[in-house]
């Protein structure tokens, strides 16, 4: 498959959802497994390592400087991404995949969401950014989003977090937007939110 990747069979009895694990820039494909038994441990998991490189640091597309993107270069590889999620099922025998992304990985699981309607069957994206303006926009037809930001992350204004909340919901996705107190983190009051919005539960 075209992605280095980690696949992990469920932990625990399986649930039926597969979790696409997006890390940040200089992650890998390691770097959120521990987040997957905390969010579903009936998942399984598939984890790519992006394949762009910034000065030795994995992405999943490139950026002409920090948060403004390469929209030619975004586009491919958001298509890129977008097959290795239908070879990934076809591998694994995989149901319907919710994208887990922090960062750059929040970013490119949002442009496989906007530019390939139909991949993803939920997400939850954690300090993510606007990544592309599709003109039409794709109907999200009801699609479960979680958003998740900090009030004080430098690198995604809350306004930012808020554009992609109202964007995807010109799509008419199933948005939910929570907030936390700190910066451009993963706090674990964020990940339980995540984990009960999942659920179905009180995000
Ligand atoms: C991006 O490049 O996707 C965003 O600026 C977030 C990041 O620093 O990875």
């Amino acid at each position: 498959m075209r992605y280095v990747h980690r696949f992990v069979p469920p932990a625990s009895e399986p649930s039926g959802r597969a979790l696409l694990l997006l890390h940040g820039t200089g992650g890998d494909e390691e770097d959120l497994l521990p987040l997957a038994p905390m969010l579903d441990p009936g998942a399984a998991v598939v984890s790519p390592r992006g394949d762009v490189l910034e000065n030795g640091m994995p992405r999943f597309f490139r950026r002409l400087r920090e948060g403004v993107f390469d929209e030619a270069d975004l586009r491919v590889r958001a298509q890129a991404l977008a097959e290795f999620v239908g070879e990934a099922r076809d591998a694994y025998g995989l149901g319907p995949m919710t994208a887990v992304g922090f960062s750059n990985g929040a970013n490119m699981a949002s442009a496989v969401l906007l530019l390939h309607p139909g991949t993803l069957s939920e997400a939850i994206l954690f300090a993510p950014m606007v990544p592309v303006e599709p003109d039409p926009l794709p109907d999200l037809a009801g699609a479960p989003v979680f958003l998740g930001a900090g009030r004080a992350d430098p690198l995604v204004p809350m306004a930012e977090a808020e554009r992609l909340a109202a964007l995807l919901e010109r799509c008419r996705a199933d948005v939910t937007l929570r907030w936390h107190p700190g910066g451009h983190a993963l706090p674990a009051s964020l990940v339980a939110a995540a984990r009960d919005w999942l659920r179905g539960g009180p995000a």
